[in-house]
């Protein structure tokens, strides 16, 4: 049913974890299953991203397309990681299953919330990026320690 890739990243996810003093954080629920996605941006000066991490309370595959696209998003500019879709990440992983192609949309839509949350703290707009309407990150700080 999973491709050996997504197997691969699911049982050895990369970029696990989080970044102190992260450049932008995105906290992200899943309209359809309900669990949760936060990813953690270093950004540099020239808007190149040093790192990315990322926590989740999300199945096997939304851990996998995570490990996906922080990998995916690792070195590149804002431009560029506006590109990596869960189309991209999927593509990656050699495909999901249908029924977990919503899982895949967790690890876009953090990074997406990651990225306005840069764009806020340094007043800048990031062209084709809407104001995500899933952040769940303002107030609700600790959910994980429940
Ligand atoms: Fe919720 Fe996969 S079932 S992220």
């Amino acid at each position: 049913m999973y491709s050996e890739k997504v197997m691969d990243h699911f049982q050895n996810p990369r970029n696990v974890g989080e970044i102190e003093n992260a450049s932008g954080i995105g906290t992200v629920g899943n309209a359809k299953c309900g669990d949760i996605m936060r990813i953690y941006l270093d950004i540099d000066e020239n808007g190149v991203i040093r790192d990315c991490k990322f926590k989740t309370f999300g199945c096997g595959a939304a851990v996998a397309t995570s490990s996906m696209a922080t990998e995916l998003v690792k070195g590149k500019s804002i431009e560029e990681a506006m590109k990596v879709t869960n189309k991209a990440v999927m593509e990656a992983l050699d495909g999901l299953p249908p029924v977990k192609v919503h899982c895949s949309l967790l690890a876009e839509e953090a990074i997406h919330a990651a990225l306005w949350d840069y764009a806020k703290k340094h007043g800048i707009e990031i062209k084709g990026l809407e104001q995500p309407k899933t952040d769940i990150h303002e107030g609700e700080e600790d959910e994980e320690e429940y």
